[in-house]
């Protein structure tokens, strides 16, 4: 059987540059769509997952996050005096077990490979999942529980792929597609932002991973790749041809809130799904 996946490390130590001036004071996983905080929507898919462990991989000016997911004593105190019952049930939605949820610190920025390798501690010997915030992914059920059902039965390592315009594959991991059944495809290469004329393919990846702890010791050489970057995806496509490797084309939305237009999309389409707002943000898409 394979080992369950109980981890999930979150990498948020980016610094946001693309949404400054919004985030010179505030990290840009805590930037909202319609009302939650997007590091909010990457944790909530990790539990629908089965997911038990949370391990952010924060930086400096991120300790915000740390009291987002603790109690705020005194707004809880207020909202229960005055009797708002429903905004404390909100205001306490997010409180994990104690222990549940653990930061390290990624010192410099070296890379998404590099945060990933900061977690090796916390991740231990165990397969682990990973979620880059700024994908916000809707799906039902989400995007992490349909990889986790996929690995169930297929093991080894996996990423969420989605097809991608040619002239698009150098902001991606890009994959090397082997055999196709379903929605599952065997990954024979992996690389990452190759120019559109030299893309193996148009499958892109998307920032949601399971992988075996074994990338770890990938990781550690600290090899330098694409953007001087230490790479996730180059630590990952040593792992092909010795362990499992697919490619889950997930059913469901992908939003870049990495990027202004992508987060505003994230907003107007999740708005349009909120009871409270759809009718008067259909008014105002229609009015233009
Ligand atoms: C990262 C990964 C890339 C992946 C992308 C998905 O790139 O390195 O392989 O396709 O996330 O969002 P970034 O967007 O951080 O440059």
């Amino acid at each position: 059987m394979n080992a369950p996946i109980k981890k999930i490390v979150l990498p948020v130590a980016g610094l946001g540059t693309r949404f400054l001036p919004a985030t010179k004071a505030i990290p840009k996983e805590m930037l909202p769509v319609v009302d939650k905080p997007l590091i909010q929507y990457a944790v909530e898919e990790a539990l629908e997952a089965g997911i038990e462990d949370i391990i952010l991989v924060t930086g400096r000016n991120k300790q915000v996050m740390e009291d987002h997911f603790d109690h705020a004593y005194e707004l809880e105190k207020i909202l229960q005096e005055k009797g708002k019952d429903e905004a404390l049930e909100v205001a306490r939605s997010m409180l994990l077990e104690e222990g549940r949820i653990s930061y390290v610190r990624q010192m410099r920025p070296l890379g998404l490979g590099h945060a990933i390798w900061c977690a090796r501690k916390l991740v231990g010997n165990n397969p682990f999942a990973v979620a880059l915030p700024d994908d916000l992914i809707k799906g039902r059920p989400g995007a992490l529980k349909q990889m986790v059902e996929a690995y169930n039965e297929l093991g080894g390592n996996m990423v969420a792929t989605m097809n991608v315009s040619r002239e698009d594959t150098s902001k991606y991991g890009v994959i090397t597609p082997g055999d196709h059944t379903k929605n599952r495809i065997v990954v024979g290469g992996l690389v990452e932002k190759p120019h559109p004329d030299d893309a193996p393919s148009t499958q892109a990846v998307v920032g949601r991973y399971i992988l075996q702890p074994e990338v770890m010791d990938h990781l550690n050489k600290k090899a330098v790749g694409a953007g001087g970057e230490i790479q996730l995806t180059d630590a990952m496509a040593e792992l092909i041809g010795q362990q499992p490797f697919h490619a889950i084309e997930f059913d469901g939305t992908r939003f870049d809130c990495g990027s202004k237009i992508g987060w505003l999309m994230a907003n107007l389409s999740l708005a349009t799904e909120d009871p409270t707002l759809a009718s008067e943000v259909e008014r105002l898409i229609t009015f233009r």
